[in-house]
């Protein structure tokens, strides 16, 4: 049921801040603050010496996201790859290790062969996964359901801020169980959680905003996308979604990466659309905005008004993020901002929203 909206994705869109926050009541303990997982881990968080991370399209992207969270709160090295290249690369783990799959279907093919060869090698195996009936779920030691309901829309969208939710309390849980965080550190970071579907709900409000910004997109035959830190895979995901949807071409670039080739593709005709939320990284990001600029590129600010100011470019477009959308869990709120963007060019180009031409939900043949 579409309910008041014109496709499924619109509406599971629209359903994230309240999806995003029965995830994150699900994996927190809301009266104390702090995080409670729903599940005894099978391991001393002490012990573990590396994770590895696999999965496919959105759901690897997630788990690029979570990189930055277990390596920073839990001081976890982290391994992560594309399913599909990780199930053949024949990777030595060591023994006792966590292997992390995610997976919206639970049915991705490449994403279960990954999950057999981990436990195949003596991987403890944790599957963050939507559909709690599915064989990836099945076959994973801990089922960490997302809870984000059915998604029908072939573009993930609330399934990836589910994802990162569960991420996030993933992280908090491993930091304070190998004493990388102190109980007020948890406690001001589980505070920035719960802060952050309503900062989810006011990116939402922006909509309108996005308009004109998706009739502008929607003339060009390719797009770049640029982030720094967490944002740098919203900068991928948002690339991805656009490609899916409109059929666009387009590419997502670590910001810092733009002099390494990229930026010879600057012209005044292609987007270059950067996502800036107000981080430890918004000088830089702001810096390789302005060599953009320098060249006249065709620039579209996502971000505070802060990083409009400290930006002080001729910009074609600046849609408005909230200035609170700016710690450690930024990439929750941008992912919405990304996706109503590809959603926005999509309709107006007249295109299948929630079908898009060759792709399925669920992609169960490699
Ligand atoms: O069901 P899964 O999460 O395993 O699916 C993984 C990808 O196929 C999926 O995220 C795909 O990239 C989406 N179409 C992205 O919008």
């Amino acid at each position: 049921d579409k309910g008041n909206y014109r496709h499924y994705m619109a509406k599971e869109i629209h359903e994230q801040p309240e999806v995003v926050g029965r995830a994150l009541a699900h994996y927190l303990d809301l009266a104390k603050g702090t995080v409670r997982l729903p599940f005894e881990l099978p391991f001393d968080p002490k012990a573990l010496t590396r994770v590895t991370i696999s999965a496919c399209g959105t759901a690897f992207y997630a788990g690029v996201v979570a990189r930055y969270w277990l390596e920073r709160f839990a001081r976890l090295p982290v391994d992560i790859d594309i399913a599909s290249e990780f199930r053949y690369r024949e990777a030595p783990l060591a023994e006792g290790g966590l292997m992390i799959v995610v997976s919206q279907s639970g049915e991705t093919a490449d994403t279960l062969a990954a999950l057999r060869y981990a436990k195949a090698e003596g991987q403890h195996v944790l599957a963050i996964v939507n559909v709690d009936t599915s064989t990836i779920a099945r076959e994973s030691e801990i089922a960490a359901p997302i809870l984000a309901g059915p998604e029908i829309g072939v573009a993930s969208t609330k399934a990836f801020t589910c994802q990162l939710a569960v991420f996030a309390c993933l992280a908090l849980a491993l930091g304070r169980a190998r004493g990388v965080l102190s109980e007020a550190q948890e406690k001001a970071l589980v505070a920035e959680l719960i802060a952050t579907p309503a900062l989810m709900a006011q990116a939402l409000k922006n909509e309108a905003r996005v308009e004109p910004l998706a009739r502008d997109v929607a003339r060009a035959s390719s797009a770049l996308y640029l982030g720094r830190g967490p944002a740098y895979p919203l900068a991928l995901e948002g690339a991805l979604k656009l490609k899916e949807l409109s059929y666009i071409h387009a590419e997502g670039y670590a910001a810092g990466e733009l002099k390494h080739g990229p930026i010879a593709l600057i012209d005044y005709a292609m987007p270059v659309i950067v996502l800036a939320p107000h981080d430890a990284s918004l000088e830089k990001t702001v810096s390789n905005l302005q060599e953009v600029a320098a060249r006249g590129g065709h620039l579209i600010l996502i971000g505070p008004e802060s990083a409009r100011k400290a930006a002080a470019a001729d910009l074609a477009g600046f849609l408005e993020m909230p200035e609170e959308a700016a710690g450690a869990f930024a990439a929750l709120v941008y992912a919405i901002p990304a996706q109503l963007l590809a959603y926005h060019v999509a309709v107006f180009m007249g295109k299948d929203v929630d079908q898009p031409r060759n792709l399925a939900k669920s992609v169960t043949v490699e």
